[in-house]
């Protein structure tokens, strides 16, 4: 589906009937990371994944920031009549997510943090991005998901699981420089969110795959030792994108998790 919102499109799914959960996608992926949680919750919840502007369907955005995407996710759900939802977002839709936290807190009843973390990049995380933007301008998005997939996807994954690799490359394949480049540079800026987790007084869910090198588990257990209404689950056998490796097991946290909420 498309919205348009002021002069610029927005792609998005929007799946079932229910409270609504809204899911974000990390980078460079678009929306259909959350296509197998969109098949397993659209049964009992209205489950919506969007394509952030700049990735997938949707056109480019004003500014590349953290803080845009943020705003212009309260500007969609304004769009689509939501008031509040639970949102959920996956490594920089973590980082979005947080900060979909500091500044709309009023439209979030759950939180959904999955293989991310609070903190800034470091030095070196900021070095490595400055290349990427270089591998991306000099040798476009396919050396660029070269490079990604190892990272991106976990050992036991990537020994024997070559559909979803294969699927991951088209995903990372599919975005293009200036958006490559634009949201390397909105995450190199962004600041470090933690000391706003003290601050998150709603049910918080953080996911993280065992075997995630991009985001480790130990993120996820600082986050979880931060929020203090929070559940910490981490998937066995599942890397970085640890919902679409293990869609079963991390669907089974996610509907449990949804049911108390
Ligand atoms: C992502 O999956 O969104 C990125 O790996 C996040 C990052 O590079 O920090």
């Amino acid at each position: 589906m498309q919205i348009e919102l002021g002069t610029r499109r927005l792609s998005y799914d929007d799946a079932g009937e229910g409270d609504p959960v809204v899911f974000v996608h990390g980078f460079p992926h678009h929306r259909k990371l959350w296509a197998p949680q969109l098949r397993a919750l659209s049964g009992q919840y209205r489950a919506i994944a969007l394509d952030l502007p700049g990735f997938g369907e949707s056109d480019m955005p004003e500014r590349f920031t953290i803080e845009t995407w943020a705003d212009g996710l309260a500007r969609f759900l304004d769009a689509i009549e939501i008031q509040r939802a639970v949102i959920a977002g996956l490594s920089m839709g973590g980082y979005i997510t947080l900060a979909f936290w500091r500044l709309h807190r009023d439209r979030v009843t759950a939180l959904v943090l999955a293989d991310t973390r609070a903190g800034a990049d470091t030095e070196e995380g900021k070095q490595k991005r400055r290349e990427t933007i270089e591998l991306a301008r000099r040798e476009g998005p396919t050396a660029v998901a070269r490079a990604m997939l190892p990272g991106m996807v976990g050992k036991s994954t990537r020994e024997r699981e070559p559909s979803v690799v294969a699927t991951m490359r088209a995903m990372l394949e599919s975005a293009s420089v200036d958006s490559i480049v634009g949201a390397s540079e909105a995450m190199m800026n962004r600041p470090d969110a933690t000391a706003s987790l003290a601050t998150i007084d709603v049910p918080t869910l953080i996911i993280v795959g065992d075997e995630d090198v991009l985001t480790p588990p130990k993120e996820s257990r600082a986050m979880h030792t931060a929020i203090a209404d929070s559940r910490l689950e981490i998937i066995p056998g599942a890397g970085h994108v640890s919902n679409v490796e293990r869609p079963a097991a991390f669907n089974q946290v996610l509907s449990e998790f949804l049911g108390g909420v």
